[in-house]
């Protein structure tokens, strides 16, 4: 078997292209959506994807604002930029790059936050209606995931799903959301005992380690859909995921590549949670 590509580029260039006409129609009424976007420190990683988030704005019509901010700017000084945008109504999504300096707080910057500006969708107010099933503003690449699932009309309900990685920006709620899909949904982790024997079970198998080549063939049961979240680069200087991409695709149905799978679907929606924002202003 050799498995069906989902191609998180070609969706997301399918779905940029409905938001341009969308954002038009809304400019056009007068509601240009708005993001700003503030970045800490030098990071070249948190750099590079600030500028990705930027022009992919400027693509579709969002206005964006950039706030580059010394790695020196005290916890304060952040809080009071946050309160500025959350009062700003020409901006409808605040994003703030992780990670931060050690000095700040992550958790006090995220609920700074106003949650109806938090298109990041990290927010526990956010996050606590997501797991409750209520409207919300969802987490940029575990809905991605699920758009590109529902892409391919891949049935969720009572299928096993097995998430590798528990972080609070994937993992975590990546299983919360397919949960709400009715999945039977495990979490495996780096204290769990007979991984392989787990992800084996898995019809849908989701791997966000962030470890180059962390699970191979053997670990994926025939005919499985595998979702790769993993950016890594291996020793030749390659973009490579967390699953041996080449020798999975033999025995999935369906696998997502690394590059242009779930990396593109994450800044689209982030795209259209702003641009959601932008219409709940207007309700
Ligand atoms: N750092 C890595 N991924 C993300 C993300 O989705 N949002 C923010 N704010 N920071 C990140």
């Amino acid at each position: 078997m050799s498995a069906i590509i989902i191609s998180g580029k070609e969706l997301a260039r399918t779905k940029r292209e409905g938001m341009k006409q969308e954002v038009e129609g809304l400019t056009k009424e007068g509601i240009k959506p708005g993001l700003a976007v503030i970045l800490i420190g030098e990071d070249p990683a948190s750099q590079s994807y600030v500028r990705s988030k930027q022009k992919s704005c400027n693509e579709i019509g969002i206005h964006s604002e950039l706030f580059e901010l010394p790695s020196s700017t005290s916890q304060e000084e952040l809080l009071t930029r946050i309160q500025d945008l959350n009062e700003a109504d020409h901006i409808h999504g605040i994003l703030v790059q992780l990670p931060l300096p050690e000095h700040i707080s992550e958790d006090a910057v995220i609920e700074a936050i106003d949650p109806s500006k938090d298109v990041d969708g990290f927010h526990p107010i956010n996050i606590g209606k997501m797991m409750i099933g209520q409207e919300s503003f969802l987490p940029c690449t575990p809905f991605g995931i699920v758009e590109m699932i529902k892409s391919k009309e891949i049935e969720i309900t009572g299928k096993h799903v097995v998430v590798v990685g528990r972080s609070n920006i994937v993992g975590k709620p990546v299983g919360h959301l397919l949960l709400n899909e009715n999945a039977t949904v495990t979490y495996c982790h780096s204290r769990t005992k007979n991984m392989k024997e787990m992800t084996r079970s898995a019809d849908i198998l989701i791997v966000a380690v962030g470890k180059a080549h962390f699970l191979d063939a053997d670990a994926i049961k025939e005919g499985a859909v595998v979702i790769d979240v993993g950016v890594n680069r291996n020793s030749e200087g390659k973009l490579v995921g967390d699953v041996v991409f080449d020798r999975a695709r033999e025995v999935a149905s369906y696998i997502t590549p690394v590059p242009g799978g779930v990396g593109p679907m994450t800044i689209t929606m982030l795209l259209h949670n702003t641009i959601e924002s932008a219409k709940r202003s207007i309700k």
